[in-house]
């Protein structure tokens, strides 16, 4: 039998590079060789854009396209709305009394995003709502809902898999073995900087290529990219490890084409206008299969709605059945 996979992304906005680089090609290696349930995580969303349902309603099937143009199957990945599947509602209820309010604060995910936000919007520390607070818990109700044994994530969700694994852990032993404990599956990319040299590409941030971007988007980004600031003439030396231009042709070109391209930066024969115009070349033609791939789902929006039901049909059978094995180990199955 197929192992399981559950792994879910916020619909907040489209995918970007640091996505694809990161789960997402996982996504495609994986694809073939498990039951693969793919979250399009909205409950979660709205615990910090409650006051913002339309942008989550559109991103659900904006980030749906954008799965299905990097070449995810629907007839192998089972794509699937969270609020559509009942159960995790009710186990997120039940797994509260698993997990202490002091051991969700210290999340570091979590304690990040909470910094992130005061200062985004000031020191209030009531503007953290207990729905955000747990997400963590409503997090492990998605895995295991599954149960779902291997979750292709970025390493920034590494602390709410922990924390699913210790509510696992603790229902097993109060109510019997019931739950699978869930292994992460990293990619060799951890993480994808940013145009600005930031150790992160992030929507927040404004330094992120988009899978959507256009060819003038993508050259309006790729010229204002970070370079070696020590390199002032065009036929200086530099040093290409430090450059964003680099790590991005490093990312996406030929190996032969960015040998060419480091060789030529540090003996000073490259001027980082050529050297940008190629990677500007590079990016569209990386972009262009990916984006013709979604073109067919912009037109037939009706696909995507049945790839969507269909996907959260299965999705509901299997969570039932597991919400039953819960509810039996819970002595709730009245
Ligand atoms: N927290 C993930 C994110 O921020 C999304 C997510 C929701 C998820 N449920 C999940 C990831 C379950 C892995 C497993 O993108």
């Amino acid at each position: 039998m197929k192992k399981t996979i559950l792994t879910g992304l916020r619909p907040t906005g489209n995918l970007h590079l640091g996505h694809y680089f990161g789960a997402c090609q996982n996504y495609l290696k994986l694809q073939d060789d498990y039951e693969f349930y793919l979250e399009i995580a909205d409950v979660q969303a709205l615990t910090d854009n409650f006051n913002n349902p339309e942008k989550v309603r559109v991103n659900v099937y904006e980030i749906t396209k954008d799965l299905l143009a990097i070449g995810l199957d629907p007839n192998k990945v089972n794509f699937f709305i969270q609020s559509k599947i009942p159960e995790i509602a009710e186990l997120t209820v039940y797994y509260g009394n698993l997990v202490t309010v002091a051991r969700l604060q210290r999340n570091p995910t979590v304690k990040n995003e909470i910094a992130q936000k005061k200062e985004l919007f000031g020191n209030s520390g009531e503007s953290i709502t207990y729905g955000f607070l747990g997400y963590p818990v409503s997090q492990a109700a998605d895995i295991t809902a599954f149960k779902g044994e291997l979750v292709p994530v970025g390493e920034d969700q590494l602390p709410l898999i922990e924390q699913c694994r210790e509510i696992v852990r603790k229902f097993n032993s109060i109510y019997g073995e019931t739950l699978l404990e869930p292994v992460p599956y990293l990619s060799e990319n951890k993480r994808i900087k940013g145009l600005d040299g930031n150790e992160k590409m992030g929507k927040s941030l404004g330094n992120a290529i988009y899978l959507v971007d256009d060819e003038d988007t993508i050259k309006k980004k790729v010229m204002g990219a970070l370079t070696d600031k020590n390199k002032i003439k065009k036929d200086d030396p530099a040093n290409p490890d430090v450059c964003m231009v680099h790590y991005y042709h490093k990312l996406i070109n030929s190996y032969e084409n960015t040998k060419i391209v480091e060789e030529e930066c540090r003996k000073g024969c490259r001027g980082c206008v050529q050297c940008k115009k190629e990677l500007i070349v590079a990016m569209n033609n990386f972009l262009k299969p990916i984006q013709d791939r979604r073109k067919k789902y912009e037109e037939n929006p009706e696909l995507v709605e049945e790839i969507l039901n269909s996907g959260t049909k299965k999705a509901q059978e299997k969570a039932k059945n597991v919400m039953n094995d819960v509810k039996k180990a819970m002595k709730i199955d009245y």
